[in-house]
């Protein structure tokens, strides 16, 4: 059931988490499916509505550092200045968990990834709430993340949905693990250079190391409806070879990009990066009728990098 997010509905939403029971909520990067993350069985409702595998833990929503002080061990310096330049806003820190955080929320690790998102309705609804919100993206597991209320009464008829409008991002929050050196866990709406400034020496995590520390990472993500083969961009000619042999394959690709490959109508994903982020899971999820869809990369620079990052887990193959 969508509802718009007005001061009742925000009510009728609070009062449905402190019942235990799921809501969906818009943020700044993507809807969120959400449970009071100090109810364990709430949470658990959360991983069988999306059919998540239990080893892959939940992000925890706060309004506030006093918030955020009673979930974790210790508030390091570092996290102060993140939480200066970054918060409210897509980045999401790894901390040490105290033991009021249950184990279903973060997949029995020691740790908590946690972040005070930058959407009114998300901190109202937190405040009304009164309790930290565990929300993954509110699509089902394996599916692209959800940027409109409508893709998640999609994915999940009958679940109460606050309808914020289209998430401003549309790609989700950058994950960082703090330590020497501090990690990004995985890349997302805050860029790697941004990150950098606050936090020298900062590493963008192998694929396997990313893996072992955020076991969501090795989980198949991303899948758009049917196959989806992914160009490189030095294969713009091997592409073209493609779209000529199936007349039916859809082109995904950035404007600029269009006119490589003349004579089709492409998915757009738009101009600037900042676009191309935020049309990227709309993308695939596009219903226009079609066989394959078949994207050409993107640079992987800036924010583009985490557009790449998603491209490539939600391909079948790359080329
Ligand atoms: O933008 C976002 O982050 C959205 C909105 C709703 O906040 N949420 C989101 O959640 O994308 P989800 O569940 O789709 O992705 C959570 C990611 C996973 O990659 C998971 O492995 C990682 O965060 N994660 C969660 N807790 C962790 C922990 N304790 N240590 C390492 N990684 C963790
Ligand atoms: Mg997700």
């Amino acid at each position: 059931m969508l509802l718009p997010a007005t001061p009742a509905a925000l009510r009728r939403a609070a009062a449905a988490l402190r019942r235990g029971e799921p809501v969906g909520f818009p943020t700044e990067t993507v809807y969120g499916l959400g449970a009071n993350a100090l109810d364990p069985a709430a949470v658990r409702r959360i991983f069988e509505a999306k059919g998540r595998p239990d080893d892959n833990p939940l992000i925890v929503h706060v309004t506030g550092l006093p918030m955020l002080r009673r979930l974790v061990l210790e508030v390091p310096a570092e996290v102060r200045a993140l939480a200066a330049r970054f918060w409210p806003g897509p980045l999401t820190i790894v901390l040490s968990k105290r033991r009021s955080v249950p184990d279903v929320v973060t997949a029995g690790l020691p740790t908590v990834a946690v972040r005070i998102p930058d959407h009114p309705v998300a901190l109202a609804l937190i405040e009304a709430a009164g309790v930290p919100i565990a929300a993954p993206s509110a699509n089902r597991s394996g599916r692209p993340s959800p940027t409109r209320a409508a893709h998640v009464a999609r994915d999940f008829p009958g679940l109460l949905v606050l309808d914020g409008g289209p998430a401003r991002h549309g790609l989700e929050s950058t994950v960082v693990a703090l330590g020497d050196p501090p990690r990004v866990l995985r890349l997302g709406a805050v860029p790697v250079e941004e990150l950098s400034r606050v936090l020298p020496g900062l590493v963008v995590a192998t694929k396997a190391r990313a893996r072992a520390e955020s076991p969501g990472m090795k989980h198949r993500h991303y899948a758009p409806a049917r196959p989806l083969v992914l160009y490189r961009r030095s294969r713009a000619a091997a592409l073209r070879e493609a779209l000529e042999a199936d007349p039916r394959a859809l082109l995904l690709c950035a404007d600029a990009d269009a006119p490589l490959f003349p004579g089709r109508s492409p998915v757009r994903l738009g101009g600037e990066p900042d676009e191309i982020a935020h049309r990227l899971f709309d993308a695939l999820r596009t219903e226009r009728r079609g066989s394959l869809l078949l994207a050409y990369a993107v640079e992987k620079r800036g924010l583009l990098r985490a557009v790449m990052d998603r491209l490539e887990r939600a391909a079948t193959r790359i080329v």
